[in-house]
Protein backbone atom coordinates (compact mmCIF):
# COMPACT_ATOMS: atom_id res chain seq x y z
CA UNK A 1 0.00 0.00 0.00
CA UNK A 2 1.36 3.45 -0.76
CA UNK A 3 -0.19 5.69 1.22
CA UNK A 4 -0.11 9.54 0.58
CA UNK A 5 -2.81 10.74 3.81
CA UNK A 6 -3.99 9.50 6.61
CA UNK A 7 -6.53 11.42 8.72
CA UNK A 8 -8.05 9.82 12.34
CA UNK A 9 -10.52 10.92 14.43
CA UNK A 10 -10.84 14.40 12.60
CA UNK A 11 -13.44 16.66 14.64
CA UNK A 12 -14.60 19.71 13.99
CA UNK A 13 -17.09 22.03 15.74
CA UNK A 14 -17.79 25.40 15.11
CA UNK A 15 -18.77 28.17 18.02
CA UNK A 16 -22.39 29.13 17.99
CA UNK A 17 -22.72 32.72 19.21
CA UNK A 18 -25.30 34.10 21.27
CA UNK A 19 -27.20 37.01 23.93
CA UNK A 20 -26.00 40.37 23.99
CA UNK A 21 -22.36 39.96 24.79
CA UNK A 22 -21.94 37.16 21.81
CA UNK A 23 -20.78 35.00 23.84
CA UNK A 24 -19.96 31.16 22.72
CA UNK A 25 -23.70 29.47 23.69
CA UNK A 26 -23.33 26.34 21.91
CA UNK A 27 -21.02 24.23 19.67
CA UNK A 28 -22.05 22.96 16.42
CA UNK A 29 -20.39 19.32 15.77
CA UNK A 30 -19.41 19.51 11.98
CA UNK A 31 -17.36 16.68 11.20
CA UNK A 32 -17.12 13.79 14.46
CA UNK A 33 -14.47 11.73 14.24
CA UNK A 34 -13.88 10.61 10.85
CA UNK A 35 -10.94 8.89 9.97
CA UNK A 36 -9.88 7.83 5.87
CA UNK A 37 -6.58 7.28 4.01
CA UNK A 38 -5.98 8.41 0.37
CA UNK A 39 -3.66 6.23 -1.81
CA UNK A 40 -1.08 7.69 -3.79
CA UNK A 41 -2.56 8.85 -7.27
CA UNK A 42 -6.06 7.48 -6.24
CA UNK A 43 -8.94 8.81 -6.18
CA UNK A 44 -11.29 8.93 -3.14
CA UNK A 45 -15.07 10.49 -3.63
CA UNK A 46 -16.30 12.40 -0.54
CA UNK A 47 -20.13 12.63 -0.65
CA UNK A 48 -23.07 13.50 1.18
CA UNK A 49 -26.19 16.61 1.29
CA UNK A 50 -25.60 19.35 2.17
CA UNK A 51 -24.30 20.41 5.14
CA UNK A 52 -22.90 17.41 6.05
CA UNK A 53 -19.18 18.59 6.36
CA UNK A 54 -17.62 17.32 3.33
CA UNK A 55 -15.99 21.04 2.68
CA UNK A 56 -14.99 21.91 6.27
CA UNK A 57 -13.15 18.27 5.83
CA UNK A 58 -11.13 19.56 2.99
CA UNK A 59 -10.03 23.04 4.77
CA UNK A 60 -9.49 21.89 7.79
CA UNK A 61 -6.31 19.43 6.12
CA UNK A 62 -5.08 22.24 4.12
CA UNK A 63 -5.66 24.62 7.20
CA UNK A 64 -7.93 26.85 5.99
CA UNK A 65 -10.74 26.78 8.45
CA UNK A 66 -9.11 29.30 10.52
CA UNK A 67 -9.84 32.41 7.86
CA UNK A 68 -13.66 31.95 8.47
CA UNK A 69 -14.11 30.75 11.67
CA UNK A 70 -11.08 31.79 14.35
CA UNK A 71 -12.30 30.06 17.22
CA UNK A 72 -13.15 27.09 15.39
CA UNK A 73 -12.02 23.92 17.54
CA UNK A 74 -10.42 20.97 15.61
CA UNK A 75 -9.13 17.64 17.13
CA UNK A 76 -7.56 14.63 15.23
CA UNK A 77 -4.12 13.95 13.61
CA UNK A 78 -3.35 13.89 9.78
CA UNK A 79 -0.34 12.35 8.18
CA UNK A 80 0.84 13.05 4.53
CA UNK A 81 3.85 11.77 2.85
CA UNK A 82 5.09 14.23 -0.03
CA UNK A 83 6.39 12.05 -3.20
CA UNK A 84 10.48 13.15 -2.52
CA UNK A 85 10.02 11.93 1.15
CA UNK A 86 10.39 8.83 2.77
CA UNK A 87 8.18 9.62 6.34
CA UNK A 88 4.75 11.44 6.90
CA UNK A 89 4.67 14.77 7.88
CA UNK A 90 1.75 14.91 10.63
CA UNK A 91 -0.08 17.75 9.06
CA UNK A 92 -2.66 18.21 12.18
CA UNK A 93 -2.66 17.88 15.39
CA UNK A 94 -4.94 19.47 17.77
CA UNK A 95 -6.19 18.44 20.96
CA UNK A 96 -9.41 19.75 23.04
CA UNK A 97 -10.19 23.02 20.78
CA UNK A 98 -6.94 24.57 21.80
CA UNK A 99 -5.06 24.79 18.72
CA UNK A 100 -1.63 23.02 19.09
CA UNK A 101 -1.29 22.77 15.54
CA UNK A 102 2.16 20.95 14.82
CA UNK A 103 4.22 20.48 11.57
CA UNK A 104 6.44 18.18 13.06
CA UNK A 105 8.73 15.92 10.60
CA UNK A 106 9.49 12.40 11.73
CA UNK A 107 12.34 12.94 9.70
CA UNK A 108 14.59 15.93 10.93
CA UNK A 109 16.48 18.40 9.23
CA UNK A 110 13.35 21.06 8.06
CA UNK A 111 12.69 24.12 9.93
CA UNK A 112 8.41 24.34 10.40
CA UNK A 113 8.47 27.21 8.09
CA UNK A 114 10.09 24.94 5.32
CA UNK A 115 7.92 22.38 5.83
CA UNK A 116 4.84 24.81 5.96
CA UNK A 117 6.07 26.00 1.99
CA UNK A 118 6.62 22.30 0.93
CA UNK A 119 3.35 21.01 2.19
CA UNK A 120 1.26 24.15 0.53
CA UNK A 121 3.23 23.08 -2.32
CA UNK A 122 2.24 19.37 -2.28
CA UNK A 123 -1.55 20.22 -1.62
CA UNK A 124 -3.11 22.41 -3.18
CA UNK A 125 -7.38 23.32 -3.70
CA UNK A 126 -9.80 23.74 -6.31
CA UNK A 127 -12.97 25.28 -5.26
CA UNK A 128 -16.49 25.32 -6.86
CA UNK A 129 -16.52 28.98 -8.11
CA UNK A 130 -13.67 29.76 -9.94
CA UNK A 131 -14.38 32.86 -10.34
CA UNK A 132 -14.87 33.91 -6.42
CA UNK A 133 -11.35 31.41 -5.97
CA UNK A 134 -9.40 33.91 -8.70
CA UNK A 135 -8.25 37.35 -8.44
CA UNK A 136 -9.84 39.22 -10.82
CA UNK A 137 -7.25 42.14 -10.78
CA UNK A 138 -4.90 39.47 -12.24
CA UNK A 139 -4.28 38.39 -15.66
CA UNK A 140 -3.94 34.13 -15.92
CA UNK A 141 -0.33 34.74 -16.56
CA UNK A 142 0.17 36.51 -13.23
CA UNK A 143 -2.31 34.00 -11.10
CA UNK A 144 -0.13 31.40 -12.58
CA UNK A 145 3.39 32.87 -12.10
CA UNK A 146 2.51 33.47 -8.34
CA UNK A 147 2.38 30.02 -7.09
CA UNK A 148 5.22 29.01 -9.73
CA UNK A 149 7.44 31.85 -8.14
CA UNK A 150 6.98 31.06 -4.53
CA UNK A 151 8.29 27.87 -4.64
CA UNK A 152 10.42 27.30 -8.04
CA UNK A 153 12.42 31.21 -6.88
CA UNK A 154 15.11 29.60 -9.31
CA UNK A 155 13.38 29.86 -12.46
CA UNK A 156 14.55 32.23 -15.06
CA UNK A 157 12.02 34.32 -16.64
CA UNK A 158 11.85 32.91 -19.77
CA UNK A 159 11.36 29.69 -18.01
CA UNK A 160 8.98 31.26 -16.06
CA UNK A 161 6.99 32.20 -19.39
CA UNK A 162 7.86 28.68 -20.67
CA UNK A 163 6.31 27.34 -17.71
CA UNK A 164 2.72 29.65 -17.94
CA UNK A 165 2.78 28.26 -21.50
CA UNK A 166 3.15 24.53 -20.73
CA UNK A 167 0.20 24.60 -18.15
CA UNK A 168 -2.04 26.53 -20.13
CA UNK A 169 -1.61 23.96 -23.19
CA UNK A 170 -1.98 21.22 -20.57
CA UNK A 171 -5.65 22.33 -18.92
CA UNK A 172 -6.42 22.81 -23.22
CA UNK A 173 -5.96 26.98 -23.07
CA UNK A 174 -4.31 28.99 -25.55
CA UNK A 175 -1.55 30.56 -25.36
CA UNK A 176 -2.66 34.18 -25.57
CA UNK A 177 -4.82 33.19 -22.64
CA UNK A 178 -2.28 34.92 -20.94
CA UNK A 179 -3.14 38.30 -21.31
CA UNK A 180 -7.09 37.91 -20.19
CA UNK A 181 -8.79 37.73 -17.09
CA UNK A 182 -10.69 35.78 -15.24
CA UNK A 183 -13.86 37.21 -16.02
CA UNK A 184 -13.56 37.05 -19.80
CA UNK A 185 -13.85 33.63 -19.70
CA UNK A 186 -16.71 31.08 -19.35
CA UNK A 187 -17.08 29.13 -16.19
CA UNK A 188 -15.60 25.84 -17.45
CA UNK A 189 -12.61 28.12 -18.85
CA UNK A 190 -12.29 29.03 -15.44
CA UNK A 191 -12.10 26.10 -13.89
CA UNK A 192 -9.30 24.96 -16.39
CA UNK A 193 -7.45 27.81 -14.82
CA UNK A 194 -7.95 26.86 -12.02
CA UNK A 195 -6.55 23.33 -12.23
CA UNK A 196 -3.11 25.24 -13.81
CA UNK A 197 -2.93 26.97 -10.91
CA UNK A 198 -3.15 23.95 -8.88
CA UNK A 199 -0.95 22.25 -11.06
CA UNK A 200 2.05 24.43 -11.14
CA UNK A 201 3.69 23.36 -8.01
CA UNK A 202 3.10 19.56 -9.33
CA UNK A 203 1.28 18.85 -6.00
CA UNK A 204 0.46 14.82 -4.78
CA UNK A 205 -2.90 15.67 -4.01
CA UNK A 206 -6.05 18.07 -4.99
CA UNK A 207 -8.60 18.84 -2.85
CA UNK A 208 -11.29 19.20 -5.29
CA UNK A 209 -14.47 20.95 -3.41
CA UNK A 210 -17.08 20.50 -6.01
CA UNK A 211 -15.30 21.56 -9.45
CA UNK A 212 -17.72 20.74 -11.48
CA UNK A 213 -21.18 21.64 -9.96
CA UNK A 214 -21.80 25.02 -10.78
CA UNK A 215 -20.39 24.01 -14.96
CA UNK A 216 -23.33 22.37 -17.36
CA UNK A 217 -23.36 19.22 -17.53
CA UNK A 218 -21.27 19.07 -21.20
CA UNK A 219 -19.01 21.38 -19.98
CA UNK A 220 -18.98 19.00 -16.58
CA UNK A 221 -17.72 16.12 -18.78
CA UNK A 222 -14.84 18.06 -20.31
CA UNK A 223 -13.30 19.44 -17.10
CA UNK A 224 -13.73 15.70 -15.43
CA UNK A 225 -12.29 14.42 -18.98
CA UNK A 226 -9.45 16.98 -18.07
CA UNK A 227 -8.61 15.90 -14.64
CA UNK A 228 -8.23 12.50 -15.45
CA UNK A 229 -5.81 12.55 -18.29
CA UNK A 230 -4.12 15.14 -15.86
CA UNK A 231 -4.25 12.62 -13.15
CA UNK A 232 -2.78 9.79 -15.74
CA UNK A 233 0.07 11.86 -16.52
CA UNK A 234 1.27 13.57 -13.47
CA UNK A 235 -0.12 10.83 -10.82
CA UNK A 236 -1.38 13.06 -8.42
CA UNK A 237 -4.35 12.05 -6.00
CA UNK A 238 -7.28 13.37 -5.85
CA UNK A 239 -10.12 13.81 -2.90
CA UNK A 240 -13.16 14.90 -5.03
CA UNK A 241 -16.09 16.42 -2.67
CA UNK A 242 -19.44 16.65 -4.23
CA UNK A 243 -22.94 15.56 -3.85
CA UNK A 244 -23.74 14.59 -7.41
CA UNK A 245 -23.40 10.93 -6.54
CA UNK A 246 -22.97 9.85 -10.45
CA UNK A 247 -20.29 12.10 -11.27
CA UNK A 248 -18.46 11.44 -7.64
CA UNK A 249 -19.07 7.37 -8.71
CA UNK A 250 -17.40 8.01 -12.24
CA UNK A 251 -14.14 9.78 -11.27
CA UNK A 252 -13.47 8.09 -7.88
CA UNK A 253 -12.04 4.56 -7.39
CA UNK A 254 -12.86 4.77 -3.37
CA UNK A 255 -15.94 6.48 -2.12
CA UNK A 256 -16.68 7.90 1.16
CA UNK A 257 -19.93 8.54 2.56
CA UNK A 258 -20.36 11.33 5.20
CA UNK A 259 -23.91 11.56 7.39
CA UNK A 260 -24.12 14.72 9.84
CA UNK A 261 -20.55 14.87 10.29
CA UNK A 262 -20.01 11.09 10.08
CA UNK A 263 -18.39 8.34 8.35
CA UNK A 264 -21.39 6.05 7.62
CA UNK A 265 -19.48 4.14 4.59
CA UNK A 266 -16.63 3.66 2.68
CA UNK A 267 -15.57 1.50 -0.20
CA UNK A 268 -14.60 1.01 -3.82
CA UNK A 269 -17.01 3.06 -6.28
CA UNK A 270 -19.02 0.25 -7.78
CA UNK A 271 -19.32 -1.07 -4.23
CA UNK A 272 -20.69 1.84 -2.85
CA UNK A 273 -22.35 2.65 -5.63
CA UNK A 274 -23.82 -0.19 -6.70
CA UNK A 275 -24.08 -2.46 -3.60
CA UNK A 276 -24.05 -0.10 -1.08
CA UNK A 277 -24.76 -1.30 2.71
CA UNK A 278 -25.48 1.32 4.79
CA UNK A 279 -29.55 2.26 5.23
CA UNK A 280 -28.57 5.85 4.17
CA UNK A 281 -26.44 5.61 1.47
CA UNK A 282 -28.94 2.65 0.39
CA UNK A 283 -31.57 5.69 -0.26
CA UNK A 284 -29.26 8.55 -1.08
CA UNK A 285 -28.33 6.15 -4.15
CA UNK A 286 -31.95 4.78 -4.99
CA UNK A 287 -32.56 8.19 -5.94
CA UNK A 288 -30.02 8.28 -8.83
CA UNK A 289 -31.59 7.85 -11.84
CA UNK A 290 -29.68 4.57 -13.62
CA UNK A 291 -29.38 3.67 -17.34
CA UNK A 292 -28.13 0.24 -16.71
CA UNK A 293 -31.00 -2.17 -17.41
CA UNK A 294 -28.46 -4.83 -15.56
CA UNK A 295 -29.11 -2.59 -12.34
CA UNK A 296 -32.39 -2.57 -10.67
CA UNK A 297 -33.49 0.48 -8.04
CA UNK A 298 -36.06 1.36 -6.08
CA UNK A 299 -36.29 4.26 -4.80
CA UNK A 300 -36.32 4.62 -1.24
CA UNK A 301 -37.97 7.58 0.32
CA UNK A 302 -36.39 8.39 3.73
CA UNK A 303 -38.68 9.60 6.82
CA UNK A 304 -38.36 13.00 8.16
CA UNK A 305 -35.92 15.75 7.45
CA UNK A 306 -32.05 15.65 7.95
CA UNK A 307 -32.36 17.19 11.57
CA UNK A 308 -29.90 19.88 12.35
CA UNK A 309 -26.28 19.81 13.85
CA UNK A 310 -27.47 21.39 16.97
CA UNK A 311 -30.03 18.62 17.99
CA UNK A 312 -27.80 16.09 15.90
CA UNK A 313 -29.59 12.53 17.29
CA UNK A 314 -27.25 10.36 20.24
CA UNK A 315 -26.37 7.78 19.35
CA UNK A 316 -26.14 6.85 15.27
CA UNK A 317 -26.48 10.05 13.99
CA UNK A 318 -29.15 8.37 11.24
CA UNK A 319 -31.38 6.30 13.27
CA UNK A 320 -34.54 8.72 13.82
CA UNK A 321 -34.77 8.39 9.60
CA UNK A 322 -33.20 4.81 9.24
CA UNK A 323 -35.94 2.40 8.78
CA UNK A 324 -33.56 -0.63 10.61
CA UNK A 325 -33.34 1.08 13.54
CA UNK A 326 -33.98 -0.65 16.79
CA UNK A 327 -33.46 0.59 20.44
CA UNK A 328 -29.79 0.51 20.28
CA UNK A 329 -29.36 2.25 17.88
CA UNK A 330 -29.71 5.54 20.10
CA UNK A 331 -27.49 4.37 22.55
CA UNK A 332 -24.38 4.28 21.29
CA UNK A 333 -22.48 5.73 17.77
CA UNK A 334 -21.55 2.60 16.03
CA UNK A 335 -18.00 2.26 14.74
CA UNK A 336 -17.04 1.72 11.11
CA UNK A 337 -16.59 -2.00 9.96
CA UNK A 338 -14.92 -4.06 7.28
CA UNK A 339 -18.11 -6.19 6.07
CA UNK A 340 -16.35 -7.53 3.20
CA UNK A 341 -12.52 -6.32 2.45
CA UNK A 342 -12.42 -2.60 2.16
CA UNK A 343 -15.62 -2.14 2.15
CA UNK A 344 -16.36 -0.49 5.81
CA UNK A 345 -20.16 0.81 7.43
CA UNK A 346 -20.91 2.22 10.16
CA UNK A 347 -24.37 -0.20 11.05
CA UNK A 348 -23.98 -3.53 13.13
CA UNK A 349 -27.19 -4.65 11.43
CA UNK A 350 -26.32 -4.87 7.86
CA UNK A 351 -24.39 -7.64 5.86
N1 LIG B 1 -17.26 29.10 9.16
C1 LIG B 1 -18.28 28.44 9.71
N2 LIG B 1 -18.85 28.89 10.85
C2 LIG B 1 -19.89 28.23 11.42
N3 LIG B 1 -20.43 27.11 10.93
C3 LIG B 1 -19.92 26.62 9.78
C4 LIG B 1 -18.82 27.26 9.11
N4 LIG B 1 -18.51 26.54 8.00
C5 LIG B 1 -19.39 25.52 7.98
N5 LIG B 1 -20.24 25.54 9.04
C6 LIG B 1 -21.30 24.58 9.34
O1 LIG B 1 -20.75 23.27 9.35
C7 LIG B 1 -21.64 22.35 8.74
C8 LIG B 1 -20.92 21.64 7.60
O2 LIG B 1 -20.69 22.59 6.56
P1 LIG B 1 -19.91 22.23 5.22
O3 LIG B 1 -19.75 23.48 4.47
O4 LIG B 1 -18.70 21.44 5.54
O5 LIG B 1 -20.96 21.26 4.48
P2 LIG B 1 -20.90 20.65 3.01
O6 LIG B 1 -21.06 19.18 3.15
O7 LIG B 1 -19.68 21.15 2.31
O8 LIG B 1 -22.22 21.25 2.36
P3 LIG B 1 -22.49 21.76 0.86
O9 LIG B 1 -22.82 20.51 0.06
O10 LIG B 1 -23.69 22.64 1.01
O11 LIG B 1 -21.28 22.48 0.38
C9 LIG B 1 -22.85 23.14 8.28
O12 LIG B 1 -23.86 22.98 9.25
C10 LIG B 1 -22.36 24.56 8.26
O13 LIG B 1 -23.39 25.46 8.56
MG1 LIG C 1 -19.38 22.34 0.66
Amino acid sequence: MNELLRVEQLRVRFPVYGGVLQRIVAWLPAVTDVSFHIERGETLGLVGESGSGKTTIGRALVGLLRFTAPEVAIEGHAWFTPSEQARPIELLSVFDGRERRKLRELADGLSPHELRTRLRRHIQMVFQDPLASLNPRLSVEQILAEPLQLHFPELSKSELRDRIAWLLEKVGLQPEDRFRYPHEFSGGQRQRIGLARALATHPDLVICDEPVSALDVSVQAQVLNLMEDLQEEFGMAYLFIAHDLSVVHHISRRIAVLYLGHLVELGSADEVYFAPLHPYTRALISAVPIASPRHKRERIVLRGEIPSLLNKPSGCPFHPRCPIARAECAQFVPPLEEKTPGHWVACPYVD
